[in-house]
């Protein structure tokens, strides 16, 4: 690899570091995104090696015949980091879409047979090369818009071949995409409709087959299950969770997203990275998760997508000291956006938080989230050169005009990875 060309970020209207300690921001220490006036960022081997005030970067920028990037009139910010996404699909769910238009709900669709079982089925029939394909359209999407990190849970092949098949992928992707991946063995998602009377053999098979052969081959870091009605229950998610402890794998849980199911203390109580969704989720229960270091991930996508009556209690968690982030949730089914900016949005709108306390949500907690706030979510000497160049004056901009795409140049390691023609 040739060696990286510096760059000089100059002249930014709005320089958003997120400077502080790698853990996660609570409470009002989210609105904190230590703004720099007229801001830049040197970056060298892939690194950031300064920022500040672009006059006191100059002179080592010269010395270093650094590139300038003229960042008039624009924000430049760490690169999302999306924590929450199933990006490796087949085909997509549009008949699930218009049937839920047509006023089917989310579980009587699935219950007839679309949702993840759908889903499972047009995998099983896509080639590692046509997975392989859409995904990389949709990374190149996630550039375009500003990600630079994104973890991806497996899930759709419900069984042994299709969940390494997934995985495999993703592998294969981290080979060719310039955003870096953080995979997850999604092993509990659906019980497939032939185990429908055998649930405890497909237990067995994930247990005993499935997250041996995935830890052995190294696929995935961590291990995710979906704690629901209809889907796996509390103490079935736990017997997962504990066999994919005892390989290493660090838990992550969908919780209380369509009903209340106890799954957030097994959250806590496992020491999970994250409890993901959180619509259901109790007085006593945000409060247990305040004092821990499980983050809770917000999805508003879902909620949108699903049309939910009700939005997860965001502003409540926040106010409570719990580590909120944000995520898209990027599938098929539940929340086909991949767009983060989007999720600003909808955070800000429907789940109260300001601009500013949804940015760090979507960047520095979400980093610290997937385990890797040392290296990624802020602007700060010696973190990867991971950033965003948005075309607009303010970053309350970015939420605001919503629906539009301000992204105009994504950097990763310190390479310019989308740039808008
Ligand atoms: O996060 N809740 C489970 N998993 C996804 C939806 C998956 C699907 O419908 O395909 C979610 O909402
Ligand atoms: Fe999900």
């Amino acid at each position: 690899m040739p060696n990286l060309k510096p760059l000089f970020f100059r002249d930014a209207a709005q320089l958003l570091t997120l400077a502080g300690p790698p853990a996660p921001r609570r409470g009002a220490a989210l609105r904190e995104l230590g703004i720099i006036r007229d801001g830049a960022v040197l970056t060298e081997d892939g690194k950031i090696l300064r920022v500040g005030k672009t006059s006191s970067l100059e002179a080592q920028a010269r010395r270093l015949r650094a590139q300038a990037i003229d960042c008039r009139g624009r924000v430049v910010m760490p690169g999302f980091v999306d924590s929450h996404t199933h990006l490796i699909f087949a085909g997509n769910r549009v008949e699930d879409f218009e049937r839920r238009i047509q006023g089917k709900t989310y579980e009587q669709i699935a219950a007839a047979g679309g949702g993840i079982q759908y889903s499972a089925k047009l995998l099983r029939r896509a080639t590692e090369r046509e997975l392989l394909s859409q995904a990389e359209t949709f990374l190149d999407e996630f550039a375009a818009h500003g990600t630079t990190t994104v973890e991806i849970k497996s899930g759709y092949g419900l069984d042994v071949a299709g969940e390494v098949k997934i995985l495999k992928t993703i592998r294969a992707l981290q080979r060719r995409s310039a955003i870096e991946l953080v995979p997850t063995l999604l092993a509990a998602h659906a019980v497939p409709a032939r185990f429908a009377a055998r649930r405890a053999e497909y237990l067995k098979l994930i247990t005993e087959r499935l997250i041996p052969a995935v830890a052995r081959a190294k696929l995935a870091h961590f291990l995710d299950c979906f704690c629901d009605r209809g889907a796996f229950t509390l103490e079935e998610c736990a017997a997962v969770l504990a066999a994919g402890r005892r390989f290493g794998l660090v838990p992550r849980i969908h919780a209380e997203q369509l009903t209340h199911t106890g799954s957030c203390r097994l959250a806590i109580e496992t020491n999970a990275a994250s409890a993901d969704h959180l619509d259901h989720i109790t007085a006593a229960e945000i409060a247990a998760l305040a004092k821990s270091n499980v983050v809770a991930a917000l999805v508003p996508g879902s909620n949108f997508h699903l049309d939910t009556p009700a939005y997860p209690p965001a502003r409540r968690l926040i106010d409570a000291g719990a580590a909120v982030a944000l995520a898209t949730d990027f599938n098929p089914g539940s929340s086909p956006t991949l767009n983060m900016q989007f999720i600003l949005a909808l955070a800000c709108v429907k789940l109260r938080l300001t601009p500013a306390e949804a940015i760090a949500a979507a960047t520095l907690n979400a980093a610290y989230s997937v385990r890797r706030a040392d290296r990624l979510g802020s602007l700060e000497p010696g973190k990867q050169a991971d950033l965003a160049v948005m075309d607009v004056w303010d970053y309350r901009e970015i939420p605001y005009y919503f629906g539009w795409n301000h992204c105009i140049m994504t950097i990763k390691r310190g390479r310019i990875i989308y740039c808008r023609k």
